[in-house]
C-alpha cells in the first residue's frame, strides 16, 4: 500500500494519536538523523515510527540489527513495517512503556532517542509519563532529538516539553525552519553525557 495513503488512513482513524496529515519529508528526516551513528551500545529508539519516514533513511546508518529499536502503537502500521524493514526490530507498544520494552528486547543501552511523537494533540499525562520514560534513558547518557511543528511551537504542550527538557538537560540545539516539510517543523536536540 502507498506510504502516504496507509498514513492518512492511520490519521483519520486516529487523528490525535497521529498528530499528522502526512509522513516526514525526506528533508525532516535528514535532519532527524544527522549526527546519529548508532552501534550495539548506542542504540537508536525511535518512538512513533509511522509509516517509516525517518527509518528509511536511519536504516543506512543502522549497521547491524542490535543497534535499532522502533516502537509504534499502531498494530496495523507495524506489520507493514516489520514487511517493509525485515531487519529492523520494530514493536507494537506504547511510548509510555519505552522503557521496559527496550529492558525485554535485551539490546545495549540507547545512545540516541528519535522522537516522532505528536505532544501536541497528546493527552498532558500520556505527554508526562512519555518524558518520564525518556528521562530514565537520559539519566544514562543520551541524545534525544524531535520535531515541533512551527503552527504548533507555541501552544502549551509544545512548551511544556521543551520546558521540562531544558530544566533538566540543558538549552537545545534547534534547527532552521525546515520548510519542505508539510507542515514547516523544527528539529530540537537535547544531549547528556
Ligand atoms: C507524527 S506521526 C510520525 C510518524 C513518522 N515517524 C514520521 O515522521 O512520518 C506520529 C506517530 O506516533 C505514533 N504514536 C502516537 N502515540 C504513541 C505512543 N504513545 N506510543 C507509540 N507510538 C505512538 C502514531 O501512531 C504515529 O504513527
Amino acid at each position: 500500500m502507498n506510504e502516504n495513503f496507509q498514513f492518512l488512513q492511520a490519521f483519520l482513524k486516529n487523528p490525535l494519536k497521529v498528530g499528522a496529515i502526512a509522513p516526514s519529508s525526506p528533508e525532516l528526516a535528514a535532519k532527524m538523523i544527522d549526527g546519529i551513528e548508532p552501534d550495539e551500545d548506542n542504540v537508536v529508539l525511535e518512538l512513533g515510527v509511522g509509516t517509516g519516514a525517518i527509518t528509511k533513511f536511519l536504516q543506512s546508518r543502522v549497521r547491524n540489527k542490535n543497534s535499532y529499536l522502533g516502537i509504534e502503537l499502531d498494530k496495523n502500521l507495524v506489520k507493514t513495517l516489520n514487511h517493509n524493514f525485515e531487519d529492523l526490530k520494530i514493536v507494537a507498544g506504547n511510548a509510555c512503556d519505552a522503557y521496559s520494552i527496550h529492558k525485554k528486547s535485551g539490546l545495549g543501552k540507547v545512545g540516541y532517542i528519535i522522537c516522532c511523537l505528536p505532544f501536541v494533540s497528546l493527552p498532558n499525562e500520556v505527554g508526562e509519563r512519555i518524558l518520564s520514560q525518556v528521562d530514565k534513558f537520559m539519566q544514562k547518557g543520551c541524545m534525544f532529538r524531535t520535531f515541533q511543528y512551527a503552527h504548533g511551537y507555541y501552544m502549551p504542550s509544545a512548551i511544556k516539553l521543551r520546558e521540562f527538557m531544558r530544566n533538566h538537560y540543558g538549552k537545545s540545539r534547534r534547527s532552521k525552519l525546515i520548510v519542505k516539510n508539510v507542515p514547516p517543523a523544527y528539529t530540537l536536540t537535547w544531549k547528556t553525557n
